[in-house]
């Protein structure tokens, strides 16, 4: 992989967008990208600016898991979003950053890619690629969303950690040749970018795209949400980006935020 100041460059001269990477601040090593992209949030950085990290010491999941980061591995960056308008267009940044992830890597993976809901890009049914949003709020509205994206690229002849091993996937597996980190983070942003628009001024079509794209809707799912499980089959997504649930009495059951394990296709 280059250094971090070809890639800056690199990336400026293919960027397509009209906010996200712009700037983009590219670093050898950070603790987390999260971190980073929040204190030039704090400092004023605009909508859209970028965070990458080669490598991360301290990368973190959802529910505070430790994200493997290793330099060559992955592409491993975070986007300061300042939301406008309605407050549920911020709910729906998560779902959109998964639309974005999964119409950007159709191409590379011959269309194997899908998203399990909320927002985990699934490779033959392991997950690819991570998305942790983090938002600031301030007098009852989202401000600031630091949107962080894992995606892992190819974690060497030593293979992924143990603990993930057989739960991962590395978009080498389906990709054939090899592939231009600046030129994939370029495609990845435009992306991004088209889906977080969709979010905030049509909703629907978001929604559209997130059906398109699911790996969840038709599955047997327990979701997780808290202390509380529930189990039922996944029929629907909310325009807010509730997942719709058919519990076995036949009544429908919405989860607003937790984690959904597939048990099964229906
Ligand atoms: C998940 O648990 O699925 C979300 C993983 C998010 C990982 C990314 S890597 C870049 C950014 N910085 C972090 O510390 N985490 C996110």
């Amino acid at each position: 992989m280059d250094d971090a100041a070809d890639l800056g460059s690199k990336l400026a001269e293919l960027l397509t967008t009209q906010r996200l990477g712009r700037p983009a601040h590219v670093f050898e090593s950070l603790g987390s990208t999260q971190d980073q992209a929040r204190a030039e949030a704090q400092d004023g950085a605009p909508d859209g600016a970028l965070v990458w990290a080669l490598e991360q010491t301290a990368g973190r999941g959802r529910m505070d898991r430790a994200w493997s980061s290793r330099r060559g591995e992955g592409l491993w960056f975070s986007v300061v979003l300042r939301p406008e308008g309605d407050p549920s267009a911020a709910a729906l940044l998560s779902l959109a950053a998964g639309v974005g992830l999964a119409r950007a890597l159709q191409a590379p993976t011959d269309g194997a890619v899908k998203v399990k809901w909320p927002n985990d890009v699934l490779l033959d049914g392991r997950k690819l690629a991570g998305i942790l949003a983090e938002a600031e709020t301030h007098d009852g509205q989202v401000r600031i969303v630091i949107l962080g994206v894992g995606l892992n690229l190819d974690p060497g002849p030593g293979g992924f950690p143990p603990e993930i091993a057989g739960q991962a996937a590395a978009l080498s597996e389906a990709a054939s040749g090899s592939i231009d980190a600046a030129t994939l983070m370029a495609t990845l942003l435009g992306e991004l970018e088209d889906a977080i628009d969709m979010a905030q001024a049509r909703p629907e079509e978001l929604r559209q795209a997130w059906l398109a794209v699911s790996d969840t809707i038709g599955r047997e799912v327990r979701a997780e949400m808290g202390g509380e499980a529930r189990t039922g089959r996944a029929v629907d997504l909310d325009l807010d980006g509730s997942l719709v649930i058919e519990v076995a009495d036949g009544s429908l059951s919405r989860v607003r935020a937790g984690e959904v394990v597939h048990l099964r296709p229906s």
